[in-house]
């Protein structure tokens, strides 16, 4: 199962640490006012992001031994060893190269043989060509009409990415041109996805890397029997059903052979590799709705974006480097201060989906109890990531983070340019964004103390309730726009910090063993569902009751 990690546990910088934890008590107005360059000192600018670490609970010395933890557990050979092609991803066998995927077209990687970045480009360029023809209206569907509508069917690392990245770019997507996107096996997420479209214009992306995956499958078959009776229904004569799918559904997998199976000519596929996990792989083909909607040149940018990052993470030093001393940072929350969570608060509604995207990132690599030889974890791994768009956030479980008992270490993100400059009378109504997004951070590292309360004439039984005791830590992150080379630039941040933790704790961040045992019972139990009564005998008394209570409320 590959070479034992270093038990960060035997490690000087986990001593330093532990001594440095015990009786910790941070006071962010002390540092803060003893301090005034502290925050010139825990800035960082990787590409466009600007990065303030400063109202985190971080004393130089901790910082210290966090950069220390780092060496000692071999953090920047194991970053060689994963752009450099070498197999990682141990339980499955696998090289680790999503960071291929955005190298530079003329640069050259060569893996078991093979140019991976030639690969690549030869994919994306087949990608672009269709993108160009899509939107040109050249592609044209089965009736003759041009397409107005993508909807990409896929789960996972197949639908997280390319809808957070589609709501994220939208105004950069073509007009009239709409990407939808259907994920869920419950069929409410076909029958509202496909309400109200017209089957002559619109065109399917079957994502799936191992087109194996029962909800896309499923989704699938749904999306092309609607496909061909709709255009049956208004084209002359009476086509083959091939001759319709072949105008209305293009796959991307990395399994040809199946596409070929459900009925997708190969010509209409693009492909990738077992490289690159369902959770990395917006950036691969699994990203072809987005160049769709923005088009190639941007989609390129987007590319950059990530490239900038990987050259970061690759180059700087490890006191300097942006996602080695975040993912530092989250192991000294989650290993030493007791975190058990981490929010994601993107102060962009265009954002929205990206802490969705970030929990399959995070959760899916680090959630893991054993080791990369096979051994159990000598610590606690991944924190629940989670979030919401500010300021719909601030109304609802901020609360909790400002004056709950727990520690929630959160990353605020915003950009200096609106994406739509509206004013409210003479308003920047950006600035009042902005002003949320300062003032929260704000709140939250310095709160207000009892004396503060008082001085407002607080009645004194109410004074406990209205202290914020602060010493609340915040990641501040701002980007001047959000671009497609920006929103790369991010995703890439996170690829990157989930990395470092994992490599930390020791495990396998590129595996998800976790998610097959659901999986297989849920096709063993669907046949009781459907009446067969060896297998609901064979269930335990809980699933035979909620079986019984379906047939009965269905009444089947
Ligand atoms: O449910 C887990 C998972 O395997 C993810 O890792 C993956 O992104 C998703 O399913 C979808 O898989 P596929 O792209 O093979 O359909």
């Amino acid at each position: 199962m590959g070479a034992a990690p270093v038990d960060p546990r035997s490690t000087a910088a986990w001593a330093s640490l532990t001594r440095l934890a015990d009786g910790f008590t941070p006071d962010l107005r002390r540092w803060f006012a003893d301090d005034p360059d502290r925050t010139d000192r825990l800035s960082y600018d990787a590409g466009d992001l600007h990065v303030d670490l400063s109202r985190n609970l971080l004393s130089a010395e901790v910082l210290d031994a966090l950069v220390a933890l780092g060496a000692e557990v071999g953090l920047p050979a194991r970053r060689d060893a994963m752009f450099r092609g070498d197999q990682i991803n141990v339980s499955e066998n696998r090289a680790v190269l999503h960071t291929a995927l955005r190298r530079a077209a003329d640069s050259n990687l060569v893996v078991g043989g093979a140019d991976v970045v030639e690969e690549v480009q030869t994919v994306l360029r087949r990608i672009y060509a269709f993108a160009d023809d899509v939107r040109s209206g050249t592609w044209r569907g089965f009736t003759g009409e041009a397409i107005r509508t993508v909807v990409n069917i896929g789960i996972g690392g197949s639908d997280l990415g390319p809808v957070m990245a589609y709501e994220a770019l939208k105004p950069y997507a073509q007009a009239g041109l709409e990407c939808r996107f259907v994920s869920n096996i419950d069929p409410t997420d076909a029958a509202e996805t496909l309400a109200g479209l017209d089957p002559a214009t619109t065109l399917f992306i079957v994502s799936s890397k191992t087109f194996g995956t029962l909800e896309t499958l499923t989704n699938a078959r749904l999306c092309r029997a609607w496909l061909v009776d709709g255009v049956r229904a208004v084209a002359d004569g009476a086509p083959a059903d091939a001759d319709i799918v072949a105008r209305h559904f293009v796959a991307v997998s990395t399994a040809l052979d199946k596409v070929a199976e459900f009925g997708i000519d190969p010509a209409n596929a693009f492909g990738f590799w077992d490289w690159v996990g369902g959770r990395y792989s917006v950036d691969s083909a699994i990203g072809t709705s987005l160049a769709v909607a923005i088009g190639p040149e941007r989609f390129e940018e987007f590319l950059a974006g990530f490239r900038t990052i990987d050259e970061h993470f690759q180059s700087a030093p490890l006191e300097r480097n942006v996602p080695a001393l975040m993912g530092l940072l989250n192991v000294w929350y989650t290993n030493f201060l007791g975190a058990q969570t981490h929010a994601v608060l993107p102060y962009a509604q265009s954002l929205h989906r990206f802490p969705a995207y970030l929990q399959q990132l995070t959760m899916e690599s680090n959630g893991k109890r054993v080791r990369w030889d096979g051994t159990p974890v000598t610590t606690d791994t991944g924190e629940v990531f989670w979030g919401e768009p500010g300021t719909n956030g601030q109304h609802a479980f901020y609360q909790l983070i400002h004056q709950g008992t727990r520690l929630v270490p959160a990353d605020f993100i915003a950009f200096a340019t609106p994406t739509y400059p509206l004013a409210d009378g003479a308003t920047d109504v950006h600035e009042l964004l902005l002003a949320n997004f300062l003032a929260q951070t704000r709140a939250l590292a310095f709160g207000k103390t009892a004396d503060e309360v008082r001085a407002e004439g607080t009645a004194e039984a109410i004074v406990p309730a209205r202290v914020f005791p602060g010493n609340r830590p915040t990641t501040s992150i701002m980007a001047p726009a959000l671009t497609p080379s920006v929103l790369g630039q991010l995703i890439a941040l996170y690829e990157h910090i989930t990395f470092t933790q994992g490599v930390v704790w020791g495990i396998d961040s590129f595996d998800q063993w976790g998610v097959e045992l659901g999986k297989q019972l849920a096709v063993q139990i669907a046949p009781a569902l459907a009446g067969d009564a060896d297998v609901l005998a064979a269930q335990d008394t809980s699933t035979q009751a909620f079986v019984r209570y379906y047939r009965e409320h269905r009444q089947r």
